[in-house]
């Protein structure tokens, strides 16, 4: 176990099962159907530092978010935070202790404040909630200073969601996160709903908190250039899988596996002006029906027949963990 580990997951999974009904499943004959939307992830990440997850739309990352933070329960493997069984705890009423620790950003935060709602108690909510601090002045006065530590004024707490910018109403999300002084914060996608002007700022505030505060993150991004500012070290995901897990310098400098080589390629290049960019090629498949061997081969100009018979296992090599024949046979 790694030692100075704040997260570790291990070998973590996820099936929803989205069969049809039983009874249509009977009448038309129709099999079960299990989406692997996340299928034995392990990870860890250490403390004071930043996991960055990327990959395209449905490859499982809000999956993974979700039983980061306890939404879901694994149907496998699990997680240890600072040492402990995260979901067996969860389970016991000292779960509550542990809660408080790991808060979740959402993408939409239209979405996901209350609009109904005064921000002062949209912040205060988890104060109360974790009995922290009881409804009063005192409460009141931590609500002015989180949302000082989010460049925002005390005196926004007498508003309402809608009286506010995206970037605006993304800092009182993280304020609300921020309530109960946790250690570890779940962030997924928090700026990609945001004009890029406002995502630089938000971005820089949550790289301050971290400073200021030692909070860990895993930072789930379908954009690289994002990541690129935040991460300190990068997992690629493919269809419910990490194919790749690297140091952000290294994994920007000597991409190996074709798919994050890919992602790459396709981010517009600032010095090179002119050069164009390559779009990502081909579709993610279906993950009810996920191709043989290694998922990306019907997308991955390197395939051969052990790429289409064999799951390529995530290993050391070169330096860093990949999943990929091609690399481990030094085809590439
Ligand atoms: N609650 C759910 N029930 C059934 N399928 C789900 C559920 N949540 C996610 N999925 C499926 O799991 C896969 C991964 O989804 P998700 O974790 O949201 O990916 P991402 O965040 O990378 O876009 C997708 O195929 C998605 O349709
Ligand atoms: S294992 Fe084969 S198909 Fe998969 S990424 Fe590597 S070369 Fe491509
Ligand atoms: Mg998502």
């Amino acid at each position: 176990m790694n030692r100075a580990a704040l997260v570790q997951a291990e070998d973590l999974a996820k099936i929803f099962d989205v069969s049809a009904p039983w009874l249509n499943r009977v009448l038309e004959r129709k099999p079960r159907q299990l989406l692997h939307a996340v299928d034995g992830v392990s990870f860890s990440i250490e403390r004071g530092r930043t996991l960055a997850l990327v990959g395209e739309s449905g490859c499982g990352k809000s999956t993974v978010a979700r039983l980061l933070v306890g939404l879901y329960e694994p149907t496998r493997g699990g997680m240890h935070f600072d040492g402990q069984d995260a979901h067996a705890a969860f389970k016991r009423p000292e779960g509550r202790k542990l809660r408080r620790r790991i808060q979740m950003i959402f993408q939409d935060p239209y979405a996901s404040l209350n609009p109904r709602w005064l921000v002062r108690d949209i912040v205060g909510e988890p104060l109360r909630e974790h009995e922290i601090l009881q409804e009063g002045p005192a409460l009141r006065a931590r609500v002015g200073e989180l949302l000082q530590s989010v460049g925002l004024s005390p005196l926004d707490m007498a508003k309402y969601p809608h009286q506010f910018s995206g970037g605006q109403r993304q800092r009182i999300s993280i304020a609300r996160a921020l309530a109960t002084q946790p250690d570890f914060l779940v962030c997924d996608e928090p700026t990609s709903a945001l004009d890029v002007s406002v995502q630089a700022q938000v971005l820089n505030i949550m790289k301050d908190l971290q400073r200021e505060r030692g909070l860990t993150y895993l930072f789930i991004s379908h954009n690289l250039a994002v990541v690129r500012h935040v991460a300190d070290q990068v997992g690629v995901m493919y269809l419910g899988r990490l194919v790749e897990v690297a140091d952000k310098a290294r994994l920007f400098e000597a991409p190996q596996h074709p798919y994050t080589r890919m992602l790459l390629e396709a981010i517009p290049k600032m010095k090179h002006t002119g050069e164009a960019r390559t779009p990502v090629q081909g579709e993610v498949p279906n993950p009810l029906n996920p191709p043989t061997g290694c998922t990306f081969h019907p997308r991955c100009p390197h395939a051969n027949a052990r790429c289409k018979a064999e799951r390529p296992p995530l290993q050391m090599l070169r330096g860093v963990q990949v999943a990929c024949h091609a690399v481990e046979e030094n085809r590439i």
